[in-house]
Parts: C-alpha cells; structure tokens; sequence
C-alpha cells in the first residue's frame, strides 16, 4: 500500500508563499491503477516527483508497505519505475537494444538466455514484439510511451509512476496505452500504477481517479464516483466546476467526506485491503452506501475541527502501524549489477551510437586528418638549421652589419615558426577536443537522470566517458604531433614532451568541457561556453601578443593551451638552445618548465573530472 500523508510544499514567489502540494493525502491499495487528474499547472508533476524522492516535501510523508521512505531509506531503484512525459531514450538505438541496455543497467541476470528471456516478455507485455528491431528515432509517439514504460518494466517494480504518459497522443493511442497501464497493474497482484493526466477520456480504465486542484486533493475515488461527489453529468464537467469555487473550500469539503468514500472503497487502511476481494473496485455503485457529494455549506468554519479531529486520528493509526511493521530488506533479485558491468555497457553502448551517427564519424575523420594538414601547410618546407654568426667580425663594417641583420631576420623567421607550429597544434587539439567533450552529458541529460533513478552509478557514468572520450584524446593528439613531426621533417625539441604536453592539453580541454557539459542543463549551453573556451586560448596564451604582465598570473593558470605550448617551447632550452633563443626573440611570454606545465595541465583535467562528477551526480531537473 502507498500512503501519501500531509505532503506539503511549498515554494517562494515574488516574495509571497505559493503552495505547489497542500497538505495532500491518499492512499494506495495495491493492484490498483490510480489517475491524477487536475488542470495543467496544479501540482501533479511535483507530486510524483516527491513521491519518486526527485523532490523534497516540507511536511509530511511517504509511506509504501508501512515504511516511511524519508525515515527508513527511499526505494530500491529496481522497486519503482518512473516514466517522464518525454522520456526518451537514444535515437539510434532500436527498441530492442534500449531494453537490452535498461536490463543490462539496472538488472542482474544469470545468463544471456535470461537475458533474451526478459527481452522478449518486456516487449510482448508492451506490445513492442513487431518494432524490436526498429530504431527510437522512426517510432512514433505511442510507440515512445510505450517504450518508456518497457525500459521501467526490466525490474517488474512494485511502484509505477507515469508522467503524462496517454497525453498528447490521439485518441486510439491514448486509450491503447491507457488499457496496457490497466493490464500492468493487474499483472503483479503488488503493483501499484499512477498516471498522471489532465485529459479526462478513459477514465473508465481506472480502479480510481484522484482529483488534484492548485495542489489540494479535492476527491480520491472510484471513476462512476467522480460525477456524483461533484454532481455533474460527464467527468469532463470536472474542470468548470472547480473554478466555481476556490481549491481551499473544495479540500475542505473532501475532507469532510474523504472517511465515507474511502470505506465505501476499501481505500483507507491497510487492515481493510487485506480482508479486501482482489478486485476491489467493482463497476457497481455500492447501492447500500448513501455518498455524500461536496456541498456549498461544505465550507463552514466548523469543519475546521472535524477536519483537525481527522487528522488526529489518522495520525493515531499511522504511528500504531509503523510500530507493527517489519523492518524493510532489500531483496536479492533487487541486486544494482556492479560497477564494472554498469560501465561497460555504458561504454559499449556509447560506441555503438557513435558507429551509427555517420555525420559524428565524418566529422571526426575529417578533423583528426584535416587539421595536422592544416599545420604542415605552414611547416611543409621544414625548420632549417640557423646559421652562426662568425666568431671574428667581418672587417667590412657594411657587411658585417648586412649579416647581422639577416642574422636577427633569420632568428625571428625561425623563431616565429616554431612557436607558431607548436601553438597551432595545441590550439587545434583543443578545438577537436571542446568538440568531443561538450555535449557528451548534456546532449544526454534527461536519459541520465531516468538512468540515475534506475539505479546507475555516477562514478561508472563518468568512467565510461573518460575510457570514451580517452581515445578520442589519444587519437588526436598524438596523430597530430607525429604527422606534423614527420611532415615537417621534426620540429625543434623533445619529442615525448611535446606529445605528452600534446596529450595532456587534448585532456585538459576534454576533461573541462566535460565538466561544463555535465553541468549545463542544455547541450546548446555547454556547446557555446565550450566554444568561448577554446577560442580564449589563442588570444589569451600570451603566444601572440603578450599578456600585461599584471593580469599574466591570473589569467595564465587556466590557459592549457598556454602551459602546452610552453612547457614544449621550455624543451629546446637543451636540446636545441639556438632555436630556444629564437623563439625568445618572438614572445615576450614566459616559458615554463615542461614538469611544472604538466602539473597544471593534470590539475586541470582533475578539476574538470570533480565538476563532471558532481553534475552528473545533482539532478538538474527542477
Ligand atoms: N522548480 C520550480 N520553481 C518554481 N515553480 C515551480 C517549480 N516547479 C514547478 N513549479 C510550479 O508549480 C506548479 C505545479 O507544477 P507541476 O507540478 O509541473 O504542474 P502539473 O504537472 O500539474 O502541470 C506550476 O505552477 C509550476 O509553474
Ligand atoms: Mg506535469
């Protein structure tokens, strides 16, 4: 049984309390499929996120079997099912892998013939058999819904929670997925269905119908009830009716007659249901029961102690209750799979998606080849040794002077194309790298957060994206240092260094957008900041221009471009120091030591990883 008690919540606006949940109260039989009707905006959406523990009511509590889920520990991942209005899952996947990957994810099965088992009842039992091999991307919106509900059945869980799962669908979809909702809860003699909807078609389907109205419970009982408590014709007249009088007086008149109707259907206490027939609700209307129906002179101040008195008494019987109730244990069939399992397939599945997303494989081939080429344009010729100034002066004044111009003309030449080639390199490896990382999270935000409730572990999430985004690293940055270094037929300095800087540049950047990505609510946010990021870096390294030696200090430490090229540049100082004093004809910056640029560039990838970490952790749904 769910028991919903005084759930409050409230929320400040304009400096005034609004109240998105009032003191709402209900209960639950189980086997039971419930509708939360009520108009757009009135709390049903904030309900079923407090009763997922998405979020935190200020009063009140959440009861399942007797346990109180604030107190005594929120549900298994596996024992509640939460379907969003638009819960997604990835595109280009097909039905039958999304299913496959919930189970992989949130289940652990003893072998695969389990696991094809599981597969083939989830689609059947959501009527997805004929469309296991279409991709998400083609089906159409039933068929997304229906989906949605496959991916919370691979752990038959107790609770179902549906967001507006029938809403904006046509009419024959609407009452098909109404129908399956009805058959699910009938399934498992335990469960419990809740559906969110405003619409009031099929509402026949329901074992029983709650009434919500600016976040007050104004009825809870059985469909046929529905036009007698409100004394209208059809349900559809519900909605006209509540704005005839305020959501305040029509609670107060439900509180009055709540105790009536909930005997009437076996809808108040636990002791009840279990004397109760499974089919509680039948289609007859208790004939012996006389139901009150809400009544203008509902409204009398004195109700206000009946409905104090109410509550007292309920509070009475909750308390006797949880003191017979046993303590809750965990299941083993309800057993997350290990964190090695979660991460690779997460990882296996992230390579599938990208096999199949060819504009992603086009874009990525072209730039780990274009942009070395891109480089070697500008060093295709190669780095010629420079030349010595002779160590007795010319005695023609006219040409020593010549010399020492070319001299000076040759140094800067050098200089400028050394530190340009080993800058446009960095800069490029960022750029590639800003491109893998951005939208890596955002980009998947809302199937992490229904993946996160499922029971999926940060760390595996974020470990799948480091061995994914791992390669991406490796590819491009070394691709990009040995081909110019061949092309160019070797730039100056030493040439672990300048890969690992290389390296590490590509992970600084990708470890920060990462972090970015992971804490935007949007991938178009985390695309643009990233993009900002990256173009900061050519402007902001000092390679260019320097930078007022006032701001270099505080600015240079989050320029990984900077600590990439320098550290590289600080290279030369041995093993090439001609070329180390040409490239300082041409900065003003200053060169770092490699170990002391490694270090910064390891801080950055580590910052990057904790920001990731925690915005994969915190829900960025409201
Ligand atoms: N995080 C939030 N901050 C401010 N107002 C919110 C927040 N979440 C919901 N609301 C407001 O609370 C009310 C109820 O929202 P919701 O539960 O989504 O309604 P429903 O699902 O019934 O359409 C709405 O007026 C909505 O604007
Ligand atoms: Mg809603």
């Amino acid at each position: 049984m769910l028991e919903i008690r005084n759930i409050t919540l409230t929320l400040e606006r304009d400096g005034e309390p609004v109240a998105l949940l009032d003191d709402v109260s209900f209960n639950v039989p189980p086997g039971h499929l419930l509708a939360i009707v009520g108009p757009s905006g009135c709390g049903k959406t904030t309900l079923m996120k407090v009763i997922a523990g998405l979020k935190e009511e200020q009063g009140g509590e959440v009861c399942w079997d007797g346990r109180n889920l604030a107190h005594e520990g929120d549900l298994h991942p596996s024992e509640l099912g939460y379907v969003p209005q638009f819960s997604v899952a990835h595109e280009l996947l097909t039905v039958e892998e999304c299913i496959a990957s919930a189970i992989a994810l949130r289940t652990r099965q003893p072998d695969e013939d389990a696991t094809d088992l599981l597969i083939s009842d989830t689609l059947a039992q959501t009527g997805l058999t004929p469309l296991a091999d279409r991709l998400v991307k083609v089906l159409s919106g039933g068929q997304k819904r229906r989906l949605g509900l496959a991916l919370e059945l691979v752990t038959n869980p107790a609770l179902l929670l549906c967001d507006e799962v029938t809403s904006g669908l046509d009419p024959k979809s609407e009452r098909e997925i109404t129908q399956l909702l009805h058959d699910l809860a009938r399934q498992n003699e335990k469960r419990i269905v809740i559906n969110v909807t405003h619409s009031l078609a099929n509402l026949s389907l329901y074992d029983s119908i709650l009434v919500l109205h600016e976040g007050c419970v104004v009825y809870h009982g059985p469909p046929r009830a529905l036009t007698h408590y409100f004394s209208i014709d059809q349900a559809e007249d519900v909605y006209p009716k509540l704005a005839r009088r305020s959501a305040a007086r029509w609670a107060l008149s439900w509180s009055r007659h709540r105790d009536d109707y909930y005997s009437a259907y076996k809808l108040s206490t636990k002791k009840a249901e279990e004397e109760k027939e499974p089919d509680i609700i039948t289609d007859r209307e208790p004939e012996r029961i006389r139901l009150p129906v809400a009544k203008a002179e509902d409204d009398d101040s004195e109700n206000q102690a009946a409905k104090k008195k109410a509550k007292e008494k309920e509070e009475e019987a909750r308390k006797k209750e949880a003191e017979e109730s046993a303590p809750h244990e965990i299941s083993s069939d309800h057993q997350l799979p290990g964190f090695i399992a979660q991460t690779r397939e997460l990882l296996q599945r992230r390579w599938l998606i990208f096999r199949r997303d060819m504009a992603q494989v086009w874009l990525h081939a072209a730039m780990l080849i274009g942009f070395p080429l891109l480089v070697v344009i500008f060093g295709y010729q190669g780095i010629k040794p420079l030349s010595k100034i002779p160590d007795r002066p010319d005695k023609d004044f006219a040409a020593e002077i010549a010399m020492r111009q070319s001299h000076e003309a040759e140094l800067l030449k050098t200089g400028g194309l050394v530190s340009g080639l080993i800058m446009f390199q960095v800069v490029l490896v960022t750029l590639m790298a800003s491109n893998n990382a951005a939208r890596e999270i955002a980009g998947e935000r809302v199937i992490l957060e229904r993946e996160r409730l499922g029971g999926l572990r940060p760390m595996a999430y974020l470990t799948s994206k480091i061995l994914f985004l791992g390669v991406f690293v490796l590819a491009q940055a070394l691709w990009m240092g040995l081909f110019v270094e061949m092309v160019c037929h070797g730039i100056p300095g030493n040439l672990p260094w300048k890969l690992l800087l290389l390296v590490m540049a590509s992970a600084a950047m990708t470890s920060v957008c990462l972090g970015i990505s992971a804490m935007m609510r949007s991938p178009e946010k985390a695309t643009i900041l990233s993009i900002y990021l990256v173009g900061f870096q050519l402007p902001l390294s000092g390679a260019v221009l320097a930078l007022p030696k006032a701001i270099a200090p505080i600015i240079q430490p989050f320029i990984a471009a900077f600590w990439s090229w320098s550290g590289s540049l600080h290279t030369l100082k041995e093993q090439a120091p001609e070329f180390f004093e040409a490239v300082k004809k041409v900065t003003a910056s200053n060169i770092e030591q490699p170990a002391l640029a490694l270090f910064v560039l390891s801080l950055h990838v580590f910052i990057g990883l904790v920001f990731s970490y925690a915005g994969i952790k915190h829900s960025q749904t409201d």
